[in-house]
């Protein structure tokens, strides 16, 4: 029986049923033949069974589990990761952990984070697959905006509300966008919320750094509608719930 998957709106729908190769290459676990060898030394869980056998045929109701997680068939994939510090925002680092150490395995290869964080830098990163949505929250024409806490070394004063909000030279050829800043406390060492509608290198640090304050913490609170999840603790993720993917719709200006 013949057996394929049919792209419609943005989403497979499983037909019939599909080779479980081609099925866990659909899953990012590895190219056909990269399957093929996988299943030779370890079998994957359908229903509860062990299997090995490339072409068997997986039903659209069946339960894939490999290495103890169910994969899923879905074509886009959102996250909403606490991202903790002392990881960095690349695919591969030699020195530090990955953000996608922490994310399920069988989805890294296509995955990316939307926008990076420092290494030092917590709090809220979106991670997906999803090229459009990622384009759309990235685009300088849309400006997103992004709440950041910091505590810095020194003491806030409204200049430096003012100084945040007429467009900060911090280095770069052109002066960075008015960006707002919330103080929370000042004194020896202050606190502050953050705005920020650009994505530019370092550049809370480097706007605290052009009013000769230095960021001590860091933490991104919000990206656009998205908030970080309080529930996550850092190094935990899980994907969007239903009000967030409305905003995905929304961003892509398209049902998905
Ligand atoms: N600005 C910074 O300086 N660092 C980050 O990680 C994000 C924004």
């Amino acid at each position: 029986m013949e057996h394929l998957f049919a792209k419609q709106t943005g989403a497979f729908s499983f037909v019939k049923s599909m080779r479980l190769d081609k099925y866990l290459c659909d899953a990012g676990i590895g190219t056909r033949s990269e399957v093929k060898k996988i299943l030779k030394k370890e079998p994957v869980m359908i229903n509860g069974q062990d299997v090995r056998d490339p072409s068997y045929q997986v039903q659209e109701t069946d339960e894939v589990v490999f290495r103890k997680e169910v994969l899923n068939r879905e074509e886009f994939i959102y996250y909403v990761f606490h991202k903790p510090a002392g990881c960095v925002c690349a695919s591969v680092d030699n020195v530090h952990d990955t953000v996608f150490e922490y994310v399920p395995m069988n989805r890294k290869k296509d995955l990316s984070t939307i926008g990076r964080l420092d290494l030092d830098t917590e709090g809220l990163l979106l991670i997906t697959n999803d090229g459009k949505f990622h384009h759309e929250l990235t685009s300088p024409r849309k400006a997103v905006s992004k709440v950041y806490y910091a505590e810095v070394t020194g003491t806030l004063t409204d200049e430096d509300v003012r100084r945040f909000a007429s467009g900060l030279d911090i280095g770069d050829e052109k002066p960075a966008k008015p960006a707002e800043l919330k103080i929370l406390s000042s004194s020896a060492s202050s606190s502050a919320l953050v705005t920020v509608t650009e994505g530019r290198f370092h550049e809370v640090k480097r706007l605290f750094l052009a009013c000769g304050k230095e960021v001590t913490y860091l933490k991104r609170l919000e990206m656009g509608e998205f908030k970080l999840d309080e529930s996550l603790l850092p190094g935990e993720y899980r994907k969007f719930n239903e009000e967030e993917m409305q905003y995905v719709k929304k961003y892509k200006g398209s049902t998905i």
